[in-house]
């Protein structure tokens, strides 16, 4: 995360963009290597914003990030930006293609974008398409990641493709955290709905997706600067 961000190369008085910004983790990051940038975040989600903002307050970074809730679709900064960042999130313009066309106008000249994207490691199984509720053609290969971004125009100047030592982390911690929460709170009345949710993610991924889908954050650049 942090070679990404530093690769990025803002200047002082950068403009950072994050849309879907889910908890703030990449934007925060951001602000945290750019010590005199400035952001705007966008989501959806009510409790992720909650958490983004109390993350920037407690490293105290809440004064040089903007939180919206709304459609990263529909939000305009201010002014275009110098790093654009959609990880994770690129389903809400449709898919990664349509979301470097879209984030294209958002990005100042001589700025960056940051796209983070699944990838099939390997031709995906039933078992990894129905725990994923995904079809063969909603993610390509890396190399055909690759060649969608250069078709849009942009062209990847640094990349992290996750290791699957990462993934786990990821998803051992959520379903973990969960059913340690469930376990510990037996009487609730939500406990045996949290355990179930988390063995029935935990069963789709170990026995579905684990090691199919791979994960790719690409710092992108323009092909034909403006
Ligand atoms: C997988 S999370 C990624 C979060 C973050 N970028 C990260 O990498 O940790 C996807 C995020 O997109 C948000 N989201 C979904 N639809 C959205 C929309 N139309 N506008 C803004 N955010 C949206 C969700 O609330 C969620 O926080």
């Amino acid at each position: 995360m942090g070679r990404l961000i530093q690769r990025a190369a803002c200047s002082p008085d950068a403009l950072v963009l994050d849309l879907g910004c889910g908890a703030g983790e990449w934007v925060l990051r951001a602000l945290q290597e750019h010590p005199t940038a400035r952001a705007f975040a966008v989501d959806m989600s009510e409790p992720a914003l909650r958490r983004a903002e109390g993350s920037a307050r407690e490293r105290r970074l809440g004064d040089r990030v903007t939180f919206v809730r709304g459609d990263a679709q529909e939000y305009r900064p201010p002014q275009a930006c110098d790093l654009v960042m959609c990880v994770g999130s690129t389903h809400v313009f449709g898919g990664l293609g349509e979301t470097v066309q879209a984030l294209d106008e958002q990005v100042a000249p001589g700025g960056a974008m940051l796209v983070g994207e699944g990838f099939w490691e390997r031709p995906p199984t039933a078992e990894a398409l129905e725990a994923l509720g995904a079809e063969p053609a909603d993610f390509q290969d890396l190399a055909g990641t690759v060649e969608t971004v250069e078709r849009a125009g942009w062209a990847p100047v640094y990349a992290h493709i996750s290791e699957l030592g990462e993934w786990d982390d990821y998803e051992w911690s959520w379903t973990g955290s969960l059913t340690r929460w469930a376990l510990d709170n037996p009487d609730h009345p939500d406990a045996e709905a949290a355990i179930a949710a988390a063995r029935e993610h935990r069963t789709g991924w170990l026995r579905g997706y684990r090691g199919v889908l791979g994960f790719a954050t690409l710092l992108l650049q323009r092909q034909n600067p403006r």
